[in-house]
C-alpha cells in the first residue's frame, strides 16, 4: 500500500502546462522531499493533491483510495494536512484562536453555532495540547501579529498537526527562516511528531525545498 500516489497528473493554466504526466508514490512513514526550480509547479502539485485545484487528467490515491474527485475538505478528513508557502493565519487572533479556528473548520460543529460552545472546550483543549507540542504554550494568548516569523511557521505546523494527519505536505517550510529557526521551528517539531507516532499510525511527510528533512528526493 502507498500512502500517497499520483499518476499521470496534468494541469494547465490557459496555454501554460504546469504539471505534465506527474507520477509520484510515497510509502507510509516515508519522508519524501520534492525539489524544483521556481515556477516548476511544486505548489500546483500540492494544490492538486489537496483538491484546491482540479487536474485536467490523472489520478490521486490516498492509502489506495481514489480521491481525485473528492472535495478538498473531505481529503482533510481522510488524513491529509498541509502548510502554505505564504503563511495564511489571522494576525489579530491569538495563537490559541488561530489553532482553535483551524480545528473548528474541520469539525461538524461549524454547521451548528448553538451546540458549538460546549463542544468547543474540547477543541480549545486540543489546541493547547498542540501548541505545547510545538513549544508555544506560553504564547497561547498572544496575538499572532506580535510573534516572530519563525513562531508563526510553528503555529502553522501546529495547525496541521492538530488535525492528526497521516500525510503532511509542507510547502517550502524553511522559506525565510534562519538556520536555527529551521531546526527549532520546523525540523525538530516534525521529527518529534514522526518519532512519537505508533507503527500503525505513521506520519508520511512530503516537504518542498527543505533539504535536511527528507530521506529520498524526487
Ligand atoms: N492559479 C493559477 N493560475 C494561473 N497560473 C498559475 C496559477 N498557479 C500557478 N500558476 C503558474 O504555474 C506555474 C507554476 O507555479 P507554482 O506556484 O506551482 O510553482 P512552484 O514550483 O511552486 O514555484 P516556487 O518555487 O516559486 O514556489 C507558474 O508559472 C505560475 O505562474
Ligand atoms: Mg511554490
Amino acid at each position: 500500500m502507498s500512502a500517497l500516489a499520483v499518476r499521470g497528473l496534468d494541469k494547465s493554466f490557459g496555454g501554460l502546462r504546469v504539471t505534465s504526466s506527474v507520477d509520484l508514490e510515497v510509502e507510509p512513514g516515508e519522508r519524501r522531499l520534492i525539489i524544483g526550480p521556481n515556477g516548476a509547479g511544486k505548489t500546483t502539485l500540492f494544490n492538486l493533491i489537496t483538491g484546491e485545484l482540479r487536474p485536467d487528467r490523472g489520478a490521486i490515491t490516498l492509502f489506495d483510495r481514489d480521491i481525485t474527485r473528492i472535495p478538498s475538505r473531505r481529503r482533510a478528513h481522510l488524513g491529509l494536512a498541509r502548510t502554505y508557502q505564504i503563511i495564511t493565519l489571522f494576525p489579530r487572533e491569538t495563537l490559541l484562536g488561530n489553532v482553535t479556528l483551524s480545528l473548528l473548520g474541520l469539525s461538524r460543529l461549524r454547521w451548528n453555532p448553538c451546540v458549538a460552545l460546549r463542544r468547543q472546550a474540547g477543541l480549545v483543549a486540543r489546541a493547547h495540547e498542540v501548541l505545547a507540542r510545538v513549544g508555544l504554550e506560553s504564547l497561547a494568548e498572544r496575538p499572532l501579529a506580535q510573534t516572530s516569523y519563525g513562531e508563526r511557521r510553528r503555529v502553522e505546523i501546529a495547525m496541521a498537526l492538530a488535525q492528526r494527519p497521516r500525510i503532511l505536505l509542507l510547502d517550502e517550510p524553511f522559506a525565510g527562516l534562519s538556520t536555527e529557526e529551521r531546526r527549532d521551528a520546523v525540523a525538530d517539531v516534525v521529527r518529534r511528531e514522526v518519532a512519537d507516532r505508533p507503527v500503525h499510525n505513521q506520519l508520511t511527510v512530503v516537504p518542498l525545498d527543505a533539504p535536511t528533512e527528507a530521506e529520498e528526493i524526487t
